[in-house]
């Protein structure tokens, strides 16, 4: 396969090798899902095919851990490792404060338990998901089948109490069925086009008896990495108020080319 990527591809692999210099040998990581999570694992894969660098990867879906077991980075699960070092993923949106909405991809709810059962969690993505305030992105939430018309009655009523713009719902399709997440649950879209008080919403939102967790990752992400289609990262470290701009060698990415669905 041809190692020429298109700018969106380069912006994603990137971030993403950049990213992996934060994993050292012995490490737990936490393996975000998503295009710009894959590349993290072809790249986490190189490190333990080619330097023998030892991992325990924690995968966030199915299809993660598939991919994993495929370019050879260890699978195991988060019962059995019980925390992590770090995670690594990708995000639909993030805000100057690194405030996240994630689950585009339907793996919010592992994503979440994951990157919270981390000492820390990197974010990589490109600056088109850049926003001033969250909510452009529809905010998925993960809801249990049973009663779920119920359960986004229940939201939709919630919205009219809090700072959005937009009040529709709908239920993620696939194939024309109801979307099921890796736990058998559906996952219902809000279209807000802007979320006031995302802490507050996150929180009435998961005291609906039928909601399982909602898209918005908030004070967990404590790095971004921002990858650029020229080979640019900018690398935001919330915690110590950093910002870095590198450039990455893009040699050889070859040998990172595993078929994924991704
Ligand atoms: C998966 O459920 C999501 O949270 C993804 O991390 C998010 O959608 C980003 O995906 P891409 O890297 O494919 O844009």
């Amino acid at each position: 396969m041809s190692a020429e990527l298109s700018p969106i591809d380069k912006a994603k692999f990137v971030a993403a090798k950049r990213a992996v210099d934060y994993v050292e040998d012995g490490m737990r990581v936490g393996l975000g899902t998503g295009s710009t999570a894959a590349w993290m694992v072809r790249c986490l894969g190189e490190l333990v095919r080619e330097e023998g660098m030892k991992i325990t990867g924690v995968a966030t879906s199915s299809r993660t851990a598939e991919l994993a077991r495929q370019v050879g980075v260890p699978v195991s699960t988060l019962d059995d490792v019980k925390w992590l070092d770090l995670t690594i993923d990708g995000a639909d949106e993030y805000d100057s404060r690194l405030n996240l909405i994630k689950g585009g991809g339907g793996a919010l709810l592992m994503e979440k338990i994951v990157a919270t059962a981390s000492d820390q969690m990197i974010v990589i993505a490109d600056p088109t998901k850049q926003v001033e305030t969250l909510g452009a992105f529809p905010l998925p939430v993960e809801v249990i089948p049973f009663g779920w018309q119920t359960s986004k009655a229940l939201i939709e009523e919630m919205l009219g109490n809090f700072d959005v713009l937009g009040r529709t719902t709908s239920l993620r399709l696939a194939n024309d069925q109801p979307f099921r997440t890796d736990e058998g649950n559906f996952i219902l879209d809000l279209h807000l086009r802007k979320i006031g008080n995302p802490q507050q919403l996150s929180l009435a939102l998961n005291q609906i008896p039928g909601v399982v967790e909602n898209g918005l990752f908030l004070d967990i992400c404590d790095i971004i990495v921002i990858g650029n289609g020229d080979g640019s990262v900018e690398v935001r470290d919330i915690n110590n108020g950093t910002v870095e701009h590198e450039q990455i060698d893009i040699i050889d990415t070859d040998n990172l080319f595993v078929d994924i669905a991704d």
